[in-house]
């Protein structure tokens, strides 16, 4: 199958990292995923920590989350004309995350991220941006950027095709160094429209905030007349039913969302203060739009999602945290040197790396991306699917049982001992 998609698909995938080359393997082609589980062509069965990358917060084929999919799309597949139900969404969302007093949907979080940078840039009337090293928003020509020589000076495309003109309003600083976040601000004075994060970065592999940070980003925001965008898109109902802002307890001004909220349909969306979003079009000057925006099978998947979480709120976030958490002090109980994990409620990456604190992408580069690969592959084997690459994030869900948990650390403890890493 493979050699077949490499004949009519760039690398024969439609996203990079499918194509498990960050663990120096090839693809495997999934037929059906149902719980805990995925199931590929080879007739082999895997737990999956993988999850889609996050969205499926409930595991594969919610049955519920299905049939109001199936329902939705019975009534039709998209109108390109309002109806009742993106209001519904909307409305759930602000009930879940206050700070979306408004909020507009889109059909992916690249979309989400693109939409909230201009209308940042718009409504403070300023063009600079602040992003940080090692988080993602999505494949935007201005967020795909590296550090340029010294951090902080501008940031350079980290594509070919992204025109250096593009990403010379992109200013880098590193996650967790307030100090450079102040540099910038001094050196950019009144020209700073926002700064994006990832509160909890997750496409690094997790990086834990530092205490203080988050909240210390917003008032150096704030003071110099900027605006805070939150990218949520994986932190966002995960981290517990109002995200990241309400685990910590924040008020961005700006949020992006995506993934859960469309129960595994493409979907996502940015919202924030009234004010900022009515100067959004045709309410405003600001252009954005999209043909299956607030489209009505995901949107409906979306509702029974969050539906799902609010119904089990109480006890499903403290589940999912502990299993993942399980995984990590079992693992933690070895005592190795080559291996730290970053976890944080069902998120979770173990690094391969001497280094005990992992905070930043600078900490990140350094670990062994080899190893990672050869313990993938050993996990794999085994039947544990986690992450093709070093720099992603294992998701739990609430498919997976204590069964699931103790095979997989089984798994880990046998795939370390093959290795033999110490
Ligand atoms: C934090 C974050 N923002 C934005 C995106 C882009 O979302 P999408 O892949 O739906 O375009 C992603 C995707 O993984 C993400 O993790």
């Amino acid at each position: 199958m493979f050699k077949n998609a490499l004949d009519v698909i760039p690398g024969g995938v439609n996203s990079p990292v499918r194509s498990f080359n960050a663990v120096d393997s090839s693809p495997i082609y999934i037929k059906r995923g149902k719980g805990a589980y995925l199931y590929d062509e080879d007739k082999n069965k895997y737990i999956d920590y993988i999850n889609s990358f996050g969205p499926l917060i409930f595991g594969h084929s919610k049955k519920e989350i299905s049939n109001a999919a199936i329902k939705a799309m019975d009534k039709g597949t998209t109108f390109g004309a309002c109806h009742k139900n993106e209001i519904k969404l909307a409305e759930l969302i602000k009930e879940k995350m206050p700070s979306m007093e408004m909020t507009r949907l889109t059909s992916s979080g690249t979309e989400a991220t693109m939409s909230a940078i201009r209308l940042a840039r718009a409504y403070t009337k300023k063009d600079k941006i602040i992003k940080f090293e090692g988080c993602y928003h999505g494949h935007v020509d201005h967020l795909l950027v590296k550090a340029g020589s010294g951090l902080t000076t501008f940031g350079s495309p980290s594509s070919p095709g992204v025109p250096r003109d593009f990403t010379k309003h992109t200013l880098i600083a590193e996650f967790n160094n307030l100090t450079q976040v102040e540099k910038l601000f001094k050196k950019n004075k009144n020209k700073i429209a926002a700064i994006i994060l990832e509160p909890v970065p997750a496409n690094m592999g997790v990086i834990l905030p530092k205490s203080g940070f988050l909240k210390k980003i917003l008032d150096l925001a704030h003071c110099n007349d900027s605006l805070v965008i939150f990218d949520e898109v994986i932190s966002g109902f995960r981290l517990s039913i109002g995200g990241a802002q309400e685990y910590y307890n924040l008020k961005p001004d700006i949020t992006c969302i995506g993934k859960i909220i469309g129960g595994g349909f493409p979907i996502g969306a940015f919202g924030g203060k009234k004010e900022i979003m009515s100067i959004l079009s045709p309410s405003g000057p600001v252009y954005q739009a999209g043909t299956l925006s607030g489209n009505p099978i995901a949107v409906a998947a979306g509702i029974k999602t969050i539906e799902l979480l609010e119904k089990n709120n109480l006890t499903l976030y403290t589940k999912l945290e502990k299993r993942a958490l399980n995984i990590k002090t079992e693992i933690d109980k070895l005592n190795l040197e080559s291996i730290t994990i970053n976890q944080i409620g069902s998120l979770l990456t173990f690094f391969i790396t001497k280094n005990k604190s992992v905070v930043s992408y600078k900490d990140v580069l350094k670990c062994d991306t080899k190893i990672y690969g050869a313990l993938f592959k050993k996990l794999l084997l085994t039947g544990i699917m986690v992450p093709p690459s070093q720099f992603e994030a294992m998701f739990i869900s609430d498919s997976h049982s204590k069964n699931d948990i103790i095979e997989t650390i089984e798994s880990f403890k046998k795939g370390i001992k093959t290795l033999g890493l110490k």
